[in-house]
């Protein structure tokens, strides 16, 4: 989004002139966030301190009097003299959260917070993950770092060509096309990372040219993997794929362009997303992907689950960090499916209520307060575990209800599914087949097929009408099964959602 990191500064700006006395900056990059920081203490006028567990304070930046540097690498120490500073300054504190482990540290940085409402000087804290201790929570303002823009990164694309140009270490040869969408490819990195990026591509031939964003974009996927939570998908199943649900297909087809500019001037606000319910195997996960292919967006879909797994960080900050990329990935289509799963804790049931609470909470803000153009297309088949607040207006644009299919979008379904697989529709008795696979899902419209083509394919036959029959009478559709649940689910969605179809 272009203009992140404006609104990041004028934030954390605001809260320095409000004198908020603590605030926390969630980021990786200590180096880039230095950088602006001393804009933003000469802006003030202002010094920039500096505390670390092997220096102790020490001043970036304008003077530092009366500190004894040494005694101040103890954590307790370091704050009491922040305490007592004469001028107004920024003071950074690095890995802090490792010392917030001790009680008596967490009650001086409190005090400490008390003391500077009253002064002019603000303490940040600086760290990749957000560590705080219950106690902090209510006095600690918390900023999360947008990653660069694509003008940040285009900087930096400019002093590398400069830097290596210069020293004739190797040929740099772009475009501006192709130097923006070199940028383009890096964003969603941190600054580092993008550094490292177009090294490795300059690396391998001596040469920075349009033939290197392939391997800038799988440094992405990359990057975009090791978050664990996060996974581009490449799909080319567009909305001419998807039968039936004429409603929402229409719906779309009318949201299309607006995520344009001329829609912002119009005074739209950028849409925020869809929530897909309904009976299982009957297109949601199909539509999420259609949606970001004909708008030709990135699809790129979080799982829920794996936000608990414990394995990467804290779920919180997992959620965080996982929001923190996609915003820089956009515009872009986030998949969040099945997503009753992971709030699954947020209405009881499980020990870990608290965090399942709060990571609920973490993403219905977002979803609430969000303005990076990030469409979030959010899937669910279970009622019983979705909380009342996913459903509240404003989170969504709109809610949809995605039924079995009809007799005439079963028989658009067989279509699909028989061109997808070379064979002409119109060979077929579709109409009838739509009539005797009543209660079928997509899904199974699906499965008829790839089963008549196995029993044709063994036959040593080409596949003929019978083989489509015979595999329809040997399916027990769910819905007649779970007859029952389907029944729930419908009423329940009468009253809530509007039909796709
Ligand atoms: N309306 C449809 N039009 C065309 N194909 C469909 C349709 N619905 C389902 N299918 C086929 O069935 C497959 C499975 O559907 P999909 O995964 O989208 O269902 P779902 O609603 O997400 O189910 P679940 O609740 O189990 O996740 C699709 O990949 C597609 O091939
Ligand atoms: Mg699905």
């Amino acid at each position: 989004m272009a203009d992140a990191q404006p609104r990041f500064l004028r934030e954390l700006d605001t809260m320095i002139r409000a004198r908020y006395p603590l605030i926390y900056l969630v980021t990786w990059e200590e180096q880039r966030v230095e950088a602006l920081l001393g804009d933003l203490a000469r802006s003030h006028g202002k010094d920039l301190l500096e505390w670390t567990a092997t220096r102790g304070l020490c001043a970036l930046a304008g003077s530092l009097r009366g500190v004894d540097q040494d005694e101040s690498r103890e954590p307790v120490a370091a704050l009491q003299a922040v305490g007592k500073l004469q001028n107004p300054s920024l003071v950074l504190l690095k890995d802090f959260h490792h010392a917030l482990e001790g009680p008596v540290v967490v009650r001086a940085l409190r005090e400490l917070g008390t003391k500077l409402k009253s002064a002019f000087t603000t303490v940040l804290l600086i760290g990749p993950t957000l560590k705080l201790p219950d106690e902090l929570e209510k006095d600690v303002s918390v900023i999360d770092v947008p990653l660069p823009t694509r003008d940040d990164l285009m900087q930096l694309l400019r002093d590398i060509a400069r830097v290596v140009t210069k020293s004739r270490r190797a040929v740099v040869e772009l475009t501006v096309e192709q130097a923006e969408a070199l940028v383009g490819a890096a964003h969603g990195l941190t600054l580092t990372e993008a550094e490292n990026a177009f090294a490795k591509a300059i690396a391998q031939d001596n040469r920075l040219d349009g033939g290197d964003l392939r391997l800038i974009l799988e440094e992405k996927s990359q990057v975009i993997r090791k978050s664990g939570l996060l996974e581009y998908y490449a799909t080319d199943q567009s909305l001419a794929d998807v039968g039936g649900l004429s409603h929402l297909k229409r719906w779309l087809e009318r949201r299309r362009q607006a995520f344009s500019e001329a829609a912002r001037k119009f005074g739209l606000p950028e849409p925020k997303g869809l929530l897909l319910l309904g009976v299982q195997g009957c297109g949601k996960s199909l539509t999420a992907k259609a949606i970001a292919t004909s708008w030709k967006m990135p699809l790129v879909r979080l799982d829920m689950g794996r936000i608990y797994s414990g394995l990467v960080g804290s779920s919180e900050e997992n959620l965080r960090k996982a929001i923190r990329v996609v915003e820089s990935l956009a515009p872009v289509v986030l998949w969040v499916d099945e997503v009753e799963k992971g709030l699954a804790g947020a209405s009881g049931g499980s020990q870990d209520t608290g965090v399942s609470a709060r990571v609920f909470g973490t993403l219905l803000t977002w979803l609430q307060e969000k303005t990076a153009p990030v469409f979030v297309v959010a899937t669910a088949n279970r009622i019983d575990s979705l909380p009342p607040e996913l459903l509240r207006k404003g989170r969504f644009d709109e809610i949809f209800f995605i039924d079995l299919p009809s007799a005439k979008e079963r028989q658009d379904i067989l279509d699909i599914q028989l061109k997808r697989r070379g064979r002409n529709p119109a060979l077929f008795p579709l109409e009838e087949l739509a009539i005797q696979t009543e209660n079928f899902s997509g899904a199974e419209l699906e499965q008829v097929v790839v089963s008549a083509l196995y029993d044709a394919f063994a036959d040593g036959a080409e596949l003929e009408a019978h083989h489509l029959v015979m595999a329809v009478q040997e399916t027990l559709p769910l819905a007649v099964t779970m007859a029952e649940d389907v029944r729930r689910l419908r009423d329940w969605a009468k009253s809530r959602t509007r039909p796709a179809s």
